[in-house]
């Protein structure tokens, strides 16, 4: 996971296309962090919620992000250095962290997914809160049906064995339904549970520009485990199934379900 995350790093929300900004601060929203407050951002990422929780709780609160890429960890430290706010950054594993608490919130946007027992991970970080505190995790809900049965269901085919993302296992078990998420955090120990749910809409100006996107986040390890004698043949498929996806302007993309699994220590 850390090498995958290290070599999408750079492009990893950098290709012009708002799908993982907008997700993470819909989370942060719902978290509602205020100053003061101590802040955990498990598997942070390049800081797409970090920044915006470490804003929030101001100079006068704490906020700590943890990723298994140093990659990441080095862009987040930079991208709230950039912010002009403040926050520690440190290599963590979600599964184990080692971080200093208790925190008031603890917020985990597009991760849950990738990790090996998110049951095991949801109660590791349930002692890190104070009594009352919230935890926020972002997963997805459903997709365009006909992209998800076309394009992901051609690149799925190339998952490589006991792939781990939001396209395999973040679409069956617990994460296939608000109640499958809701009641994962319940019997992970939390209490107060609910769900919002919202849409992202990413558009790409053509199939080029969604391989891209599709290289830049988990799904890369998809492209890569395609045989190389067989590669210009998918890619062909894949870019005519992309291209016969278009909304009612004509824009190539899908309608994405987020889903916001809210609770309380
Ligand atoms: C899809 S990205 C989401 C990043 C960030 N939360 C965001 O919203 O942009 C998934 C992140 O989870 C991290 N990750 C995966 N497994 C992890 C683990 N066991 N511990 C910590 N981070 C992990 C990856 O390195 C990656 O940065």
């Amino acid at each position: 996971m850390a090498t995958l995350f290290d070599r999408l790093a750079d492009s990893y929300d950098a290709v012009g296309v708002d799908f993982i900004t907008p997700i993470a601060r819909g989370l942060v929203d719902e978290l509602d962090p205020r100053p003061g407050e101590a802040a955990l951002d498990v598997g942070c990422g390049k800081g797409a919620a970090l920044v915006p929780l470490a804003r929030a709780v101001g100079p006068s609160g704490t906020a700590v992000g943890i990723d298994v890429s140093p990659g990441m960890v080095d862009r987040a430290r930079a991208a709230i250095e950039e912010a002009g706010t403040s926050a520690t950054v440190e290599v963590g594993d979600a599964m184990h962290p080692e971080v200093d608490g208790p925190f008031d919130l603890i917020a985990s946007s597009l991760v849950l997914f990738f990790l090996s027992d998110p049951l095991a991970a949801l109660m590791a970080w349930r002692p890190l809160l104070r009594e009352g505190g919230r935890v926020g995790v972002s997963t997805f809900g459903p997709l365009t049906e006909r992209w998800r049965t076309t394009v992901d269901a051609e690149l799925h085919r190339h998952a490589p064995a006991h792939v781990k993302d939001a396209r395999t296992d973040g679409q069956a078990g617990p994460f296939s339904s608000d109640a499958g998420m809701e009641e994962l955090l319940r019997s992970a120990g939390y209490g107060d549970v609910r769900t919002v749910t919202t849409t992202v809409c990413p558009r790409f100006d053509d199939p080029e520009h969604w391989q891209r996107f599709s290289m830049s986040v988990g799904q890369r390890r998809f492209w890569e485990a395609i045989p190389p004698d067989r590669y210009d043949e998918v890619r062909a498929t894949l870019f005519e199934a992309v291209d016969a996806c278009r909304d009612d302007e004509g824009r190539i993309g899908f309608d994405q379900a987020v889903r916001y699994t809210i609770a309380s220590a």
